[in-house]
């Protein structure tokens, strides 16, 4: 069976994060969203439009690729293909709910487990994200032709601006209050803008030196994570290891060791 090139899964990606982000952009009913349910804390909701957004991005890839694989924030994993979508189809639900700009569609596509593209849309600030692994990052936004991203480089810890965000559960918020408090002291500032797929392209557009967080799931980081290495970032968990679940850590050269040499010095990973 021979293989897609990654432009064309590029190109479907983008054309389905497009469209979901036009849905949620437009149908988004005035005052707020309806919760229908909330998953690992009461604060940690799905309303109608994360489903409606994963539903259409679902619909859209399978029309094209019937045989793909799909694991979807909302909707777990379908299928059993070489080439698998990486779907959060609300990153941000929280800003959303609540009327503000930064939330994001955030598609990945992965053959034999490696990410080859991602793509994040932020409709509200009419930016798309977009990158191929081994090809760059570019932002395309206001109608201009695309714009190659890089984040900052060699930017002291001293100086540096950090993003990062913090899970739902309280136990964990604990610790990540820990963490962040022992950050501040550290660095220039710290920002939470509510999106870990937005927080790691304004790493990658040089808007922020730095981020990191804990918690994060696959569908968070795979497009985002894609698009800050890309744009010359290094993405890694700590001590090595992979960037998931238990850390991820990213920052242009030069910051990136002394960032993650900070965070590992506060065991960030333990629990409350
Ligand atoms: C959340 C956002 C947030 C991050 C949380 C994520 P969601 O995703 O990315 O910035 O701090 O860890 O769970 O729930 O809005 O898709
Ligand atoms: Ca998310
Ligand atoms: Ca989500």
């Amino acid at each position: 069976m021979s293989l897609p090139r990654a432009g064309e899964l590029l190109e479907l990606a983008r054309s389905v994060a497009a469209e979901a982000g036009h849905l949620l952009h437009d149908r988004r009913p005035a005052g707020r969203p309806a919760v229908l349910t909330t998953k690992s804390s009461p604060t940690d909701v799905v309303t109608e439009m994360d489903r409606a957004a994963e539903t259409l991005i679902r619909t859209r890839i399978l029309a094209e690729r019937p045989g793909d694989a799909i694991l979807g924030e909302e909707g777990g994993e379908s299928g059993r293909g070489l080439v698998r979508w990486i779907v959060d189809p609300l990153d941000g639900t929280v800003n959303y709910l609540y009327g503000l700009p930064d939330w994001a569609v955030s598609v990945a596509v992965e053959v034999h487990g490696t990410v080859l593209a991602g793509v994040v849309a932020v409709p509200q600030r009419g930016e798309e994200f977009c990158a191929m692994l081994g090809a760059g990052a570019w932002l395309w936004s206001g109608g201009g032709p695309p714009a190659p991203l890089r984040c900052t480089a060699g930017v002291p810890l001293g100086q540096a601006l950090i993003a990062t965000g913090f899970g739902y559960e309280a136990a964990t918020r604990r610790v990540q209050g820990e963490v962040v408090a022992a950050v501040l002291p550290r660095v220039r500032d710290i920002r939470r803008g509510g999106s870990a797929a937005a927080d790691l392209c304004a790493l990658a557009s040089g808007r922020v030196d730095g981020y990191y967080e804990r918690g994060l799931n696959h569908w968070d980081v795979a497009a985002g994570g894609l698009i800050a290495a890309e744009a010359g970032a290094q993405v890694e968990g700590l001590a090595g290891r992979p960037a998931g679940p238990s850390m991820t850590v990213a920052a242009g050269p030069g910051l990136f060791g002394e960032l993650h040499d900070l965070l590992a010095g506060l065991d960030p990973e333990r629990d409350a």
